[in-house]
């Protein structure tokens, strides 16, 4: 089977290269040249577990190479996975297509031969009858077809899901996709994953409803989490608790300073738009939304408080900038609503990450300050704030810590850290929800 990726994303080179190790051959295609170029040299632009490897073992077998230029690796494809960015539209909260439109161009202006060309990427529902007209109107004569394969990897176990995903959705409009589809995926059978075949319609509306759904979870903990900091519960305990039903799952139900990534916020407010564009209510998503909003205001409040209601000359020490641990993804990262609020309240920020510096570099005011190792970074500080859970803090000693600080206050928005540890090594210690 001739694959051709198009996107050396997050999504197009972990698919990609999890299709050449199911045994595919595969081009991945990107108009970046400075990332092909980077890949033919065996340098991973992204961080991602396993990646390298991955990529340098099927490059070395032969069944996954780079390319600048998709009108070169047109025909004698048999599918086209696209799997290129999908941006919330500045302004309106729109998925913004026009990445994907491009390609289905340059693939009508190609295509001689059958394929199968399928949307991988985060699109609103109608978007694989638009690429088929897209094409179709092109090359009228030509024999093709369009499906929709959505993708549910999530950064950090990227190649984890990717070969051990829950479900394969494929929405197809007859067999001939779906067996071609079923085909690529045939590997998987060995870990049991269900395919469910659909409409396409149904496929692009199960990506968005799964993740405003995930989305839902995050916000409805965080707001129960602002509940239980007044009443005087554990939210830790509340969210165990519920989550022992398993009508309910634990999955998903961690408080912490609002989900980010380059994800969940794009895809509720594409979702919040596609049911206004058919004249649908989404009040649901609409609150989901409201309450990711308030959770990180409610973040800068909380330190705020915290050090005593003025951040004027506080030194703050940030420990974690990335969306989530395990990535250096900062696409829509609380931190990046949460530093600029306390930089202007006057607080000077020493930042630290294990992997998201030089992206955090790009979007962040231009007076944090950087370092690379931790202590540096909590030298002196009146407050240490974790946003990201990354394992790497877990190994800090907090003895030391505490001793190379001038103040003792300790914000933790993940909820880390054990509170009575933290309060025996003399923390002032504040966290989310308990
Ligand atoms: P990304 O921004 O990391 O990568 C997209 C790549 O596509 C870029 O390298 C860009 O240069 C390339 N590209 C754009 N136009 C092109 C063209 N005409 N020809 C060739 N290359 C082109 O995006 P991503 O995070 O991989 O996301 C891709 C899609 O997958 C989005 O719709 C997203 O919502 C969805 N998705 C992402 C994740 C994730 O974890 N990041 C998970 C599931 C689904
Ligand atoms: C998410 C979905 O989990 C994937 O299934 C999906 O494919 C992907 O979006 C996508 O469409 O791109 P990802 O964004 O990589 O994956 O990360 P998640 O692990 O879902 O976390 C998203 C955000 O929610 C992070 O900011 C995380 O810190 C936050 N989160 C997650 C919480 O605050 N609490 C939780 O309990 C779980």
């Amino acid at each position: 089977m001739r694959v051709t990726m198009i996107g050396a994303g997050y999504v197009g080179l972990v698919s990609g290269a999890c299709f050449a190790e199911f045994g595919a051959n595969v081009v991945i295609v990107d108009k970046n040249s400075g990332r092909v170029n980077d890949l033919k040299k065996g340098l991973i632009p992204i961080y991602e577990k396993g990646l390298d490897d991955l990529v340098a073992k099927n490059v070395n077998n032969g069944r996954l190479e780079f390319q600048t230029k998709l009108s070169n690796n047109i025909n004698g494809t048999d599918i086209f996975f696209i799997a290129v960015g999908t941006p919330s539209r500045r302004g309106d909260g729109h998925a913004d297509l026009k990445y994907v439109y491009q390609v289905a161009k340059e693939i009508g202006e190609n295509l001689n031969e059958y394929a199968l060309i399928v949307n991988k990427s985060t699109v609103p529902v109608g978007t694989a009858r638009k690429v088929k007209k897209i094409i179709a109107d092109i090359k009228p004569d030509l024999t093709f077809d369009v499906a929709s394969n959505p993708e549910f990897l999530r950064e950090g176990s990227a190649i984890e899901d990717f070969t051990n995903p829950a479900r394969i959705i494929i929405g197809v409009e007859n067999q001939r996709s779906e067996d071609i589809l079923r085909d690529i995926y045939k590997p998987l059978e060995k870990v049991k994953t269900p395919i469910l075949s659909t409409n396409l319609e149904s496929a692009e509306l199960i990506k968005y409803a799964s993740n405003a759904f995930l989305a839902t979870k995050i916000s409805f903990i965080n707001e129960i989490s602002h509940l239980s900091e007044v009443v005087g519960g554990d939210i830790s305990a509340i969210s165990q608790g519920m989550g022992l039903d398993e009508r309910i799952g634990e999955k998903f139900l961690k408080a912490g300073p609002g989900y980010g990534g380059s994800c969940f916020p794009k895809d509720t407010l594409a979702l919040n738009r596609i049911a206004q564009d058919h004249g649908v209510s989404s009040k649901i998503v609409q609150a989901v939304i409201e309450v990711n909003s308030n959770q990180k205001a409610r973040m800068v409040k909380k330190i705020t408080k915290a050090l005593g209601g003025s951040l004027k000359n506080k030194r703050i020490a940030v420990l974690g900038l990335t969306f989530k641990p395990e990535t250096d993804d900062m696409r829509d990262a609380p931190s990046l609503s949460i530093i600029p609020e306390l930089s202007k309240k006057g607080a000077e920020i020493i930042a630290h990450d294990p992997a998201g510096i030089q992206e955090a570099k790009k979007f962040l005011p231009k007076d944090i300050v950087y370092v690379e190792e931790i202590d540096k970074g909590i030298k002196d500080a009146d407050a240490v704030v974790l946003i990201t859970e990354w394992d790497h803090y877990n190994k800090i000693n907090m003895e030391e810590i505490i001793k190379l600080m001038k103040g003792n206050i300790f914000i933790d928005l993940r909820n880390f850290y054990d509170p009575e540890l933290m309060k025996q090594i003399g923390f002032e210690y504040y966290s989310i929800g308990r």
